[in-house]
């Protein structure tokens, strides 16, 4: 099929990549053209593993291209697919304006039938909203008898695993008012699950458009359950790492998402959670669990870094003499991703206190100086950036930092605490090893 991919982001591309890989002819069109002057040169603008090798072996085989030229893609293909940030809006809303733009550009260039998907989260009804922008421009051109369809196909790979996520998908979301269309999409996709037998399930466009949001914030909630119980276990001396395995055994439960943490991050999780509560509200409806999720997920960003923070006030330290290290950056491991990144909340926390910050990431350094500019020290390594400082902050679960050198941190710290905001390091151990160690919900309040 021939395919048209608007917008070449974490989504857009690897989308467009995967397509391409089963076959498809692809064009991934985006209006960055420094982006898409990187990837016409085989550099890939993101880090995502197994991306790369995708990407050039079907541009080599002709079946990927890319262009900041919409019409090329519009023209060319029967197929195209919006794949465009929805960020959140002041109001707590998804920001639309993106997505309906492309809808109007596909409007005042589209010459034939076309399928428009809305891949891109987007709230309940903008389907019927690009229909409306479409239909707006074609007429505009007396081109009111032009057909197109319009398709919910909401994404739900993860980054780090994006490969592996779209290539074989647990199941495939699709929205569409139209048998035929319906068909064509089980076609499209059938080369994805044909050997896991899952579902591509096919339903109707509104259901579709929130079965995304559902999902994400059910995600959510699991999360900032664990998070609220972890403060509790801080509390009472419990350990939510055995709770946790208390519970997940249970197969109505599962073990996963069920990790507590700094806080969920991303640029999904967050506003895909206030969009929701946002549609609601605006039907008079207040979505208490999801409001609940959010409020547990901002103070479970500031109980990490207040952690830390208590600690050096309890030890009646000049906290501007505090120099702190932070091991990662970004919002989960194996992402150059830092959007809402649990990291930035700790680390502007800990610099309003007047803490020198200290930082090093494996992948999302580049996006982080772009963040945080000078304010803090960029380190080489996971080493280098112990140096002098009076306390680690683990904010990121990259694999490199489970298994240290312990007698190595010590040589370079200042002093040798440790406060794991993910608990990957066995807290038995490593105060065996002379560490002042605190977890999240491991039984240390402070
Ligand atoms: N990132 C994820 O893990 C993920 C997962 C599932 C769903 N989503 C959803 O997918 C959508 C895209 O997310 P993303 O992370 O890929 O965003 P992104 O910011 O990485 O990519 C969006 C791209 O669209 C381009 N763009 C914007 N307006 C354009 C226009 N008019 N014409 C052409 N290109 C345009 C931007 O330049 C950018 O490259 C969002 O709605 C997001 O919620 C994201």
């Amino acid at each position: 099929m021939k395919i048209c991919m608007i917008g070449t982001g974490y989504v857009g591309l690897v989308t467009g990549a995967c397509f391409s890989e089963m076959g498809n002819d692809v064009i991934c069109i985006d209006e960055n053209t420094e982006k898409i002057e990187m990837l016409k040169k085989g550099i890939v603008p993101i880090y995502e593993p197994g991306l790369k090798e995708i990407i050039e072996r079907n541009v080599q085989g002709g079946r990927l291209n890319f262009t900041t030229n919409l019409a090329e893609g519009v023209v060319k293909c029967q197929i195209c697919f919006i794949a465009v940030g929805t960020p959140q809006d002041k109001d707590g809303s998804a920001d639309l304006k993106y997505v309906l733009q492309v809808a109007r550009q596909i409007g005042t260039l589209m010459e034939s039938y076309k399928i428009i998907v809305d891949k891109s989260t987007v709230p309940v009804g903008t389907a019927e909203k690009v229909r409306e922008a479409v239909k707006d421009e074609l007429s505009k051109r007396n081109l009111d008898n032009l057909e197109f369809d319009v398709v919910s196909n909401p994404e739900f790979l993860k980054e780090g695993n994006a490969i592996q996520d779209f290539m074989r998908p647990e199941r495939v979301i699709v929205g569409t008012d139209n048998v035929r269309t319906g068909a064509l999409f089980k076609e499209l996709y059938d080369p994805f699950v044909t050997t896991t037998n899952n579902p591509v399930l096919i339903m109707d466009i509104k259901s579709a458009e929130l079965t995304k949001y559902a999902s994400n914030a059910f995600l959510a909630t699991k999360v900032s359950f664990m998070n609220e119980l972890s403060i509790l276990c801080d509390k009472v001396g419990a350990d939510i790492s055995q709770v946790r395995e208390g519970m997940g055994t249970d197969s109505r439960i599962g073990p996963r998402f069920l990790l507590a943490g700094p806080g969920y991050g991303g640029s999904c999780f967050p506003k895909d959670v206030v969009a929701l509560i946002h549609t609601a509200g605006s039907l008079g409806q207040s979505l208490e669990i999801c409001k609940a999720t959010h409020r547990a997920n901002e103070k479970q960003k500031a109980y990490f870094a207040e952690k830390i923070i208590n600690y050096y006030v309890e030890q009646k330290a000049d906290l501007s003499k505090v120099v702190i290290a932070i091991w990662g950056l970004t919002f989960k491991p194996k992402t150059d991703d830092i959007r809402e990144a649990p990291a930035l909340d700790v680390i502007a926390r800990l610099l309003e206190k007047g803490i020198q910050v200290r930082v090093f990431d494996p992948i999302g350094m580049d996006n982080a100086r772009a963040e945080l500019g000078d304010s803090v020290f960029y380190a080489k390594d996971n080493y280098e950036v112990l140096e002098g400082a009076h306390g680690l902050a683990v904010v990121t679960e990259w694999n490199l930092f489970k298994s240290p050198d312990f007698e190595r941190m010590k040589e370079l710290m200042s002093k040798p605490v440790v406060f794991d905001g993910r608990n990957i390091l066995n807290a038995t151990d490593i105060k065996s090893k002379g560490f002042t160690y605190f977890g999240i919900g491991r039984g240390n309040d402070c």
